[in-house]
This record gives C-alpha cells, structure tokens and sequence, in this order.
C-alpha cells in the first residue's frame, strides 16, 4: 500500500495535520552500496510500528538512517519528526530532536555502572525521565545500580540500553532487536516492559526478527524488502495473512 492510502483512511483532520513522523522518500548508501531505496511512511503521534522483513532487507540499515549516524549517508528525501527537519541534521542534532536509537548490541559503556551509564546519556539536555522514574519501570536496574553494566545478563543491558533511551528526552524510540540473544522469561520481561512504554503513548519503531512478538506489541506493520517497502498496513492484516508472512517473513 502506498503511503498516502494509508493515510487517507485516516480522519480528514488529522490527514491535513502535519505527520508526527514523516518519512519522504530516503534514500541511503555505504558508499557506493545503495542500499535504502525510496522509504517514506508517516508515523502518528504514540503509534508503535514493527518494521519487518528478512534478513538484510534494510531495517537496521533504515533506523540508522533516521538516526542520522554517518553510515548509511542519507543521499536524498527527507525526515520529519515533530516538524523539525532531521534530514538536515547531524546524529547528535537529531539525537537532540528527540531520535532515541538502541542499537542491537546495545552499547552499554564498559567500566561505568548501571546509574553512571544513565547519567551519562543525561549530559545533553534535553533531558528527559528522572532516573527514579526509570527504576520504577525498571526495579531490577535499581537493585543492580551499583554493578557494572556491562557484567549484566542480556537482558538486563536491553533494560538498560532502553532506559538509557528513556532519560533522554525522545520523541521517537526506535529500537533495533530488543529482543535478540534472549531467553524466553526473558523476552517476556521485555515485552511486559515495552507494553507499558506504550501505555506511555511513546512512538516507537520495532525491528525484530521474532515478528510475532513485534506485531502483537505493534499498531502498525511496514514490510521492507531489498530497501524497498512492500508492504504497510495494520499489524493485524499481517498476522491474518498467511502468504504475505511466508513471502517476506518466512513465518
Ligand atoms: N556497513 C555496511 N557496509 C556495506 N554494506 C552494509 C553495511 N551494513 C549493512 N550492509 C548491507 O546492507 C544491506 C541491509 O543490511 P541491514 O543490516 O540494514 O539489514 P537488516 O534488515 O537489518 O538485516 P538483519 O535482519 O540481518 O539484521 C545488506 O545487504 C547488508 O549487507
Ligand atoms: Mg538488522
């Protein structure tokens, strides 16, 4: 579906109200490999959206994009979040804007506990939940506040890695795997954690490979393929539809 279908079954105010998250277009490379192909999709404001598809389709490829980190190079197009230009941006200025990028490996800075790590992410205004807040949805980081983050089990760094997020003031969470490497119990933990970010109407991005898990979290579903989408729509039509899962998901 293309982007504009999508947005005409949207109420006719809300549809000439500027997109909370616009997407136009990006196109992104590792120097001469073109990788991202044209995305554009508009996201509303609390909307969390799974970005699916298989392995190499461009998803991580597509957050850093919007991250505005230095690689891909975004060569064309144009990111809007929140009416601010991103496209014109840096990664620490469009950090700034409100883009909260969690990498897949996680990141969490070797020799600093886990209350320093959030500290840290603090630093650069704007900030945003105090870190007694962030013990509250988190409590096993409260008790292991102290420790060293980086001798945390998986899971733990993911909480982390979230709440390092969270401190920052972000508009637009965008995160790359939060579940991979984990145990189930764990995975669930997680999942738990996410569903009560989104009672907190945080507009988020999801990239997993356990699609399931992502779609039952997820309002909204896009579908890459070959850095091209192929598919946005509700999460519920993807979970309904057998071929379209086979075909790009291969579940
Ligand atoms: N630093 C890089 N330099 C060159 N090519 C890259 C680089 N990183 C990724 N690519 C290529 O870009 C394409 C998309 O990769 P990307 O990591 O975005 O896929 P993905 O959808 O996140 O896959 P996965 O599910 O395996 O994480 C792949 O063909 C990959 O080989
Ligand atoms: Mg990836």
């Amino acid at each position: 579906m293309s982007p504009s279908a999508a947005s005409a079954t949207i109420g006719a105010k809300e549809a000439s109200d500027p997109a909370y998250v616009s997407v136009r277009g990006i196109h992104a490379y590792y120097n001469e490999s073109y990788i991202v192909q044209g995305v554009s999709f508009d996201i509303r404001e609390g909307e969390i959206v799974a970005l699916l598809g298989r392995n190499g389709a461009g998803k991580t490829s597509t957050l850093r994009t919007l991250a505005r980190v230095d690689n891909p190079a975004l060569r064309q197009g144009e990111i809007w979040l929140d009416q601010k230009p991103l496209h014109q941006m840096k990664a620490f200025e469009a950090a700034q804007s409100g883009i909260g990028l969690v990498p897949e490996d996680r990141r969490i800075i070797s020799g600093l506990t886990v209350e320093e790590n959030l500290q840290l992410a603090q630093i650069a205004p704007p900030k945003g939940w105090s870190i007694e807040r962030v013990y509250e949805l988190f409590p096993r980081l409260a008790e292991r506040r102290r420790q060293d983050g980086v001798t945390m089990s998986g899971g733990e760094q993911q909480m982390l890695a979230i709440a390092r997020a969270l401190v920052r003031d972000v508009k637009l969470l965008l995160l790359d795997e939060p579940y991979e490497g984990l145990a189930p119990v764990i995975v669930q933990e997680i999942e738990k954690t996410l569903q009560q970010i989104k009672g907190l109407s945080m507009t988020t991005i999801i990239v997993e490979q356990n699609a399931i898990a992502a779609l039952n979290l997820a309002d909204r579903a896009i579908i890459l393929d070959m850095g091209q989408i192929v598919f946005d729509g509700t999460a519920t039509e993807v979970l309904e539809n057998a071929e379209l899962r086979q075909e790009y998901l291969a579940i």
